[in-house]
């Protein structure tokens, strides 16, 4: 099982309009702010063009998780990194050279992310393990928030757990994680959660992040 638990909170259903102030309520008690970055291609639906999301990069009071769901990842994912991201994510579905990219994204200074959609299994990637600083494993198809969380993902989870050994990989799960998930994820091996409407549709978004991180750390 995990020991320490991670709580990234993605913007994906907050208030676009006030960004600053929607990641200023999440701030203290989040450990890295989840930037969902969509082209209308690898997905169909569209967040931020580099431009935006680097001004919400640099005006962010917390280190940002770039999830990349882009179709010109090897080109794009190092521009994060040098944008000032903690963490950028890639789609191995995406990518054209894994290992290439990755170092890349390493190399610019972030950590390194690989991320599986749904039907995509992790033994087929599990060679690339040395340039790897964190899987993520999608628990909903890629594209939109509110989606319902896929139980089935649980067993890939712990199949990626069981990779990981004692490196010190983190593992996500990504995609309707909520009070009512997040346990069995955190059961499952996961140790690094996105949650978005859970967090931003809550009354009071603080709290939601800190019951969350109790839920997960029962189990770790
Ligand atoms: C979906 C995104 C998720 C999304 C999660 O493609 O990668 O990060 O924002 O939203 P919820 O937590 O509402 O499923
Ligand atoms: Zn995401």
């Amino acid at each position: 099982m995990a020991s320490e638990i991670r709580i990234t909170p993605s913007i994906l259903n907050a208030d676009f309009s006030h960004l600053q102030s929607e990641i200023a309520k999440i701030a203290s008690v989040s450990d890295l702010l989840h930037l969902d970055v969509m082209d209308n291609v690898f997905v169909p639906n569209f967040t931020f063009n580099y431009e935006s999301a680097s001004k919400i990069i640099k005006e962010s009071a917390l280190p940002v998780d770039a999830h990349l769901m882009v179709a010109d990842v090897d080109r794009i994912a190092p521009e994060y990194a040098q944008a000032g991201c903690a963490s950028v994510t890639i789609h191995a579905e995406a990518t054209k050279d894994i290992s290439e990219t990755l170092r890349a994204i390493r190399k610019s200074g972030a950590r390194s992310g690989l991320a599986l959609k749904p039907a995509t299994q992790i033994e087929d990637y599990a060679d690339f393990i040395d340039d790897v600083d964190m899987f993520l494993i999608m628990t909903v198809e890629p594209g939109f928030g509110g989606q319902k969380f896929m139980t089935d993902m649980m067993s890939k989870v712990s199949r990626t757990r069981a990779i990981i050994g004692s490196r010190p990989i983190w593992l996500q799960v990504d995609g309707g994680i909520s009070t009512e998930t997040i346990e069995i994820a955190a059961d499952a091996g996961a140790d690094t959660f996105v949650a978005g409407s859970a967090v931003f549709n809550a009354q009071d978004p603080a709290a939601m992040v800190t019951s969350l991180r109790e839920l997960a750390s029962k189990s770790s």
